[in-house]
């Protein structure tokens, strides 16, 4: 039962509850006996009963952190990761992995019936990842010149590793320490491989890590790719400057040590103060700068600053969830709003007329177009633009049929407003509209909504086991006049 009566609970007391919810920014929910609810951090289950500490009692709730747990969860298991807890990157694993699945669910479905207003709404159970390990095909390590001591660390006399060195990842709201990773179980073993080589290399060198505070020091990440298709591995060293020299012992260093792994190095070099990375410049030191995957039977190229969709098979059940829904015909023409390197454009293709793919960054664009050209294909067509100026596009777009059906797949905040009404003002028969947070998803559906559409189903895919992440499907079909 719902009461806003101020409980006489302060800072500092404890309390105990059973937790009913995951909830936003890795916290967990639960409700005290008066139906006060409390909002509680710490790695935590639905199903676990847990004392907790209160941080601040609030007009409607109170915010508290875990103690202990003093009856587990069935939906518990042990993390495999000797990092859980302090890395940031995995913060679901200490939950089966079924169990995963369907919290996500429920977070697509509280979103939509929360700030959609859906009632009901349509939301299959979450399409598995065929393997919740090893699913990354692309990893962004961080060099630092502050190691993040683990816990076990701070009670030693002696460390046994230099605190000045770490290559891994940063602690979660942490942009200037790293927390020296040996083995990720996101990876795949030979991105692993590299990461171990890597640090062999750069110690026995003693190569200086970027400070982030200072922006002094060389060696800034390690990014590392895999194509699963064709098993080819992409090293990118980002560095601070060139050193052609020491580049070519990392690449050799590189490939004594993994001999029979087909792997291209580059070395992208940036002088910008920010620690995003990417270069300025790139040097290719062996094989194409590329790699290639293959994904629906078609290729694509993938070099150092491409984006690529992270997990290669789960982006094909993304990519059939999307066919499966958009009830293509021959004489569709199609559009695929924000489209990325062109994946989706390409891969609706043959199912339809023409397909137009739209999209801000130049860089992607024209991955696109290779990609189109790299696989035959003739009935795609390119456009770059913002879609907050989708409109005054439309005059281009004349020369094309309009639209049977629409895809969209926004960045997180998900559409902009303008671009959101030209796309509705448009009528298609269907929009999928694809979707990496159900809050948008939700925003945005029931404009759509509103304007004549009803929402028919929505399919979650989990491209990030063991994180907070899912990836939506939501089919809308027109019920309005055309
Ligand atoms: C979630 S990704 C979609 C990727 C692509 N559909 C795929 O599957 O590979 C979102 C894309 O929207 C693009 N984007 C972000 N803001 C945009 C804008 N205002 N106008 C057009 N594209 C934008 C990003 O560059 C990015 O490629």
């Amino acid at each position: 039962m719902e009461t806003t009566e101020q409980p006489k609970l302060k800072r500092d007391d404890i309390i105990e509850l059973r937790i009913t919810d995951q909830a936003e920014k890795d916290q967990c929910f639960g409700r005290l006996d008066n139906g006060i609810g409390v909002m509680v951090g710490g790695m935590l289950a639905v199903g676990d009963l847990v004392s907790a500490r209160i941080k601040k009692v609030r007009q409607r709730y109170i915010e508290a952190v875990a103690v202990e747990i003093l009856e587990p969860s069935p939906d518990r298991t042990t993390p495999l990761c000797s990092y859980f807890g302090v890395c940031g990157g995995c913060k679901l694993m200490h939950i089966r992995y079924e169990a995963q699945l369907q919290y996500k669910q429920k977070k697509v479905t509280d979103a939509l019936e929360h700030i959609g207003d859906f009632v009901a709404p349509p939301v299959s159970p979450a399409l598995a990842s065929a393997d919740p390990f090893h699913y990354r095909n692309k990893i962004e390590f961080s060099f630092s010149n502050l190691r993040y001591l683990l816990p076990e660390e701070l009670s030693m006399e002696k460390l046994l590793r230099p605190k000045n060195f770490a290559l891994g990842f940063h602690t979660p709201g942490n942009f200037e320490k790293v927390i020296d990773i040996d083995y990720c179980y996101l990876a795949k073993e030979s991105m692993n491989r590299v990461l171990t080589l890597t640090r062999e290399f750069v110690l026995a060198n003693s190569l200086e890590p970027y400070s982030a505070k200072a922006h002094t020091g060389f060696l800034r990440n390690l990014v590392v790719r895999f194509s699963e298709n064709r098993e080819e591995v992409m090293v990118n060293l980002v560095t601070s400057w060139y050193d052609e020299e020491l580049m070519q012992r990392y690449r050799m260093f590189l490939e004594s040590g993994m001999p029979e792994q087909k792997m291209t190095v580059v070395n992208n070099v940036t002088k910008k103060l920010n620690t995003v990375a990417t270069g300025e410049e790139e040097f290719t030191l062996s094989g194409d700068g590329y790699i290639t995957e293959r994904l629906g039977g078609l290729d694509f190229r993938i070099s150092a600053n491409s984006f690529f969709q992270t997990n290669s098979s789960q982006a094909e059940v993304l990519y059939n969830s999307i066919l499966e829904v958009a009830g293509l015909k021959k004489d569709d023409t199609v559009y695929d709003l924000y489209c990325g390197t062109g994946t989706i454009t390409l891969y609706l293709a043959k199912y339809c007329r023409q397909v137009l793919g739209l999209e801000v960054v130049e860089s992607s664009i024209k991955d696109a177009r290779n990609n189109m050209a790299l696989n035959g294909i003739s009935n795609a067509a390119f456009f770059q633009v913002d879609l907050k100026d989708f409109h005054a596009m439309l005059d281009t777009l004349e020369n094309y049929e309009a639209p049977g059906v629409i895809i969209t797949d926004p960045p997180r905040a998900g559409m902009h407003a303008k671009a959101l009404a030209t796309m509705i003002r448009l009528r298609p028969r269907r929009i999928v509209y694809v979707s990496c947070n159900p809050a948008s998803l939700a925003r945005d559906g029931k404009e759509i909504c509103e304007h004549g559409y009803a929402l028919l189903s929505v399919q979650p895919v989990d491209m990030f086991p063991h994180t907070s992440h899912i990836e939506s499907v939501a089919c809308f079909e027109r019920i309005g006049p055309c």
